[in-house]
């Protein structure tokens, strides 16, 4: 296929695009289908905690990296940011130039969804930059095909995701959640912890039977009217033992985030980060501080819940 080759001149100029990380209320997990994914139930919700990744004008594609576990990160084609340049410049029929750095404020390999924020923030960066001015809908596709959590990132806020995760519904929530992280220096390859999944539930998770693989009733309840202390108890993750099961010491970080009071503890997604839901932002901090003096995790975040998906920074 011929290509258009997009002159770097001084109308292109550098797009710096923020996309937050996120956070499953609810993971309900089926057993493995035939395309070797799980059917899931995800409750999402998008936190404060931000990647942002700079697309500037560039002869191929190079991708630079900093910011907390940025050693752990791929810098080549293997990069979820730098896939998705691939794919927009495929499907518009561009030359991919472009040169990308990723500000890393999601825990690597968390189960915080980090890499698909990169992906989702680098189309939208990339669309920006190229002038392609795709739309919504369209970005939607190229997020779902670079990975499950991808279109989430470029949605944000709080969403039900069904299908691999990726065909979403908006959630009608009232207020924030403040939320306390406690984050483990090694990570969890989401792959291992889908197939350690299987070894014990071939029927599918404790939670994707009991809810009937809908999205659990009281927690929408709890959303809808902003009732962060009926919605602490409603968290639930299918993943959750495979997890523990991994890095038994997150069975101290849940005990000591519910002993500080938080409202519901889980680990997010396929782990290792705990989520700790506070009553406000005070207790979320004071959460946080006693998961550090407890030495149960390696860092700790405080965020709010519920913030906008991939977005363009002005200026
Ligand atoms: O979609 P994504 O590439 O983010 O998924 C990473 C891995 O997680 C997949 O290769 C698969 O092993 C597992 N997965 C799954 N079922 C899902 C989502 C992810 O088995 N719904």
């Amino acid at each position: 296929m011929n290509r258009l080759r997009i002159a770097g001149t001084q109308e292109q100029h550098a797009v710096c695009v923020r996309a937050p990380g996120k956070v499953n209320l609810a993971l309900l997990v089926g057993s493995q289908g035939a395309d070797g994914y799980h059917p899931l139930v995800s409750v999402f919700q998008a936190v404060s905690l931000y990647e942002e990744v700079v697309a500037a004008p560039g002869s191929g594609v190079s991708l630079s990296v900093r910011g907390a576990g940025a050693d752990q990160v791929p810098r080549d084609e293997t990069n979820l940011a730098w896939r998705a340049a691939l794919l927009l410049a495929d499907h518009v029929g561009l030359e991919p130039d472009v040169a990308l750095s990723i500000d890393k404020g999601v825990p690597v390999a968390g189960g915080m969804a980090g890499g698909s924020a990169d992906a989702a923030a680098a189309l939208v960066a990339c669309d920006a930059l190229w002038g392609t001015a795709l739309g919504r809908g369209e970005l939607l596709e190229l997020a779902a095909e670079l990975g499950s959590d991808v279109p989430f990132c470029l949605v944000g806020h709080t969403a039900v995701g069904t299908g691999r995760g990726h065909v979403l519904s908006p959630v009608m929530t009232r207020g924030r959640q403040f939320w306390a992280f406690g984050m483990q220096s090694a990570g969890l390859s989401t792959a291992r912890a889908f197939a350690a999944f299987d070894e014990d539930n071939a029927e599918g998770g404790t939670w994707w039977r009991a809810f009937g693989h809908e999205p659990p009733t009281a927690m929408m309840a709890a959303l809808r009217a902003g009732d962060a202390h009926a919605l602490g108890p409603a968290l639930c993750n299918d993943l959750e033992a495979t997890a523990v099961a991994a890095q038994p010491v997150l069975v101290d970080a849940l005990r000591v985030a519910r002993r500080a009071g938080a409202l519901g503890a889980i680990v997010s997604g396929s782990g290792p980060t705990v989520a700790a839901l506070g009553r406000s932002q005070q207790h979320a901090t004071a959460i946080a501080a006693a998961l550090t003096a407890a030495g149960v995790v390696d860092t700790v975040a405080c965020a709010v819940g519920g913030v906008a998906g991939a977005r363009v920074v002005p200026g």
